[in-house]
């Protein structure tokens, strides 16, 4: 009944890398970017260790589909950050891409504790604040709800041995939001379609503008995340129509 939100884990020290060094390689193609002023950390300052640290491990943190995050430190002096590839970039230029991207976002916004970018290939993000709560829950929520919608009927509509739907939509930004949305097979269509109009709405009482999140009901189950964290090759819901969503907030 409860939304489980997954946490960023504060794990390991790591040698400091000077990412400097690649300062001059580093062109990835911007398209946004955004340096937080309120907030600017010093020289040689226990943020700016932490950072360096976690934007040094932040590319070896791949999911295997594009989607990064790796945190340092405790408190407020914490350095999260996350990054995506765009759905349809190769494991190389997404590799690429995300190192290119760290070297030119700092150089960018050389003391702000905060800061995101967009490049044409991926997005970029670190903070002293935790991430995975959007920063765009209308946009997000925009985006989730019709998904949302879409894979309840096509989960309701299965057959008795399996109802079961997954797919993604646009969300802010270039993110993609994807989910998945499974009934016990033995509920008739219309307690399916109930059991997980529950669970939806659920998310707009306790996970208004949540990155992710997971409901489980006894005869129903619901997810979704930033990444995509099913199998694609498994049944997957129907083209979504055109031009129904697509919340850009640039
Ligand atoms: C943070 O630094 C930027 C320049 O790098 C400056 O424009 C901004 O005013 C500073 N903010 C504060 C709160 O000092
Ligand atoms: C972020 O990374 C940690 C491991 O460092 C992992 O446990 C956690 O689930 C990740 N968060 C998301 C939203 O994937
Ligand atoms: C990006 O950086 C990571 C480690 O920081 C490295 O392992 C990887 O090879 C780099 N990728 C590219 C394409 O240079
Ligand atoms: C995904 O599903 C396909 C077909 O069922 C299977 O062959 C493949 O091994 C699965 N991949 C993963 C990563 O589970
Ligand atoms: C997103 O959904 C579309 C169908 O709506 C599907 O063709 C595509 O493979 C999905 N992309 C990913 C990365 O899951």
């Amino acid at each position: 009944m409860s939304i489980l939100n997954e946490k960023l884990l504060f794990l390991f020290s790591l040698i400091y890398i000077c990412l400097i060094i690649t300062i001059t390689l580093a062109q990835p193609n911007l398209v946004y970017k955004r340096c937080k002023n309120t907030e600017n950390y010093t020289i040689n300052s226990a943020y700016q260790r932490n950072l360096d640290t976690t934007l040094s491990t932040l590319p070896t943190t791949n999911s295997g589909l594009g989607f990064f995050n790796f945190s340092t430190g405790e408190g407020s002096n914490t350095a999260n950050s996350f990054a995506l590839c765009r759905g349809d970039v190769n494991p190389d230029e997404c590799s690429r891409c995300l190192n290119d991207s760290i070297v030119n976002l700092r150089k960018l916004c050389p003391n702000q504790k905060e800061a995101m970018a967009f490049y044409h290939k991926c997005f970029l993000q670190y903070s002293n604040n935790n991430l995975l709560n959007s920063r765009y829950p209308d946009q997000f929520n925009g985006a989730l709800r019709p998904l949302m919608d879409e894979l309840r009927g096509v989960a309701a509509a299965g057959d008795q041995l399996l109802k079961f739907a997954t797919g993604n939509r646009t969300g802010p930004g270039f993110v993609r939001i994807y989910a998945l949305l499974q009934c016990s097979p033995y509920l008739t269509e219309q307690q399916c379609s109930e059991c997980l109009e529950d669970e939806v709405s659920k998310i707009g009482i306790h996970g208004n503008g949540k990155i992710g999140g997971k409901i489980v009901l006894a005869t129903c189950y619901l997810r979704f995340e930033i990444y995509p964290f099913f199998n694609q090759s498994t049944r997957a819901a129907p083209q979504q129509p055109a031009g129904m969503i697509d919340s850009i907030f640039l």
